[in-house]
């Protein structure tokens, strides 16, 4: 879909509605609907959709064998592993239940979860700004912020007849 759909005007909230205050939102890694498809193998669930640095916040599982394709992040990304294990094609590091990374800003990599990892992964990302997917020669092939992915899960939740507007509380 095109890029320039997306606004923080056009995210269906009105102005009035745009919140400061605290939330809390409670995941339930048990209820198979929550889960957003990301990809055949890979599923999110939302803790919040940051409207801030247009970055999001979500919980990743994905099965062995699963890869994120590689993409670029214009800022940062914080991650910790709850279950499983994964890794980047362009590190040498492996991350296991309990790993906590940093990545700074203008990181490019391929997300892997290990075709032998005995695991579903489970992993916490928070994503400060968007990416930037790219083909072989490095140039555009798609692009993800926390604002295409409200509307992914937005999708995901009409579909499945959820309420939506648990999305948009999730929006800061
Ligand atoms: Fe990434």
């Amino acid at each position: 879909m095109p890029v320039n759909v997306f606004a923080n005007f056009e995210d269906g909230l009105e102005p009035s509605a745009r919140q400061r205050d605290h939330f809390i939102t409670d995941l339930d890694f048990d209820d198979e609907r929550l889960w957003v498809p990301y990809g055949e193998t890979a599923w999110f669930q939302p803790c919040r959709f940051d409207v801030t640095t247009g970055g999001f916040t979500a919980v990743l599982k994905a099965l062995p064998g699963t890869v994120v394709p590689k993409h670029y992040h214009v800022s940062t990304v914080q991650g910790w592993t709850l279950q499983g294990s994964w890794r980047y094609l362009e590190h040498d590091w492996v991350a296991t239940a309990g790993t906590f990374i940093f990545e700074p800003s203008g990181e490019s990599h391929t997300l892997v979860i290990p075709e032998d990892a005995t695991e579903t992964a489970i992993i916490l990302f928070v994503v400060s700004g968007a990416l930037i997917f790219t083909d072989d020669e490095g140039n555009f092939a798609a692009y993800e912020d926390g604002f295409t992915m409200l509307e992914l899960a937005r999708a995901h939740y009409r579909e499945q007849g959820l309420d939506v507007s648990r999305l948009d509380a999730l929006i800061r």
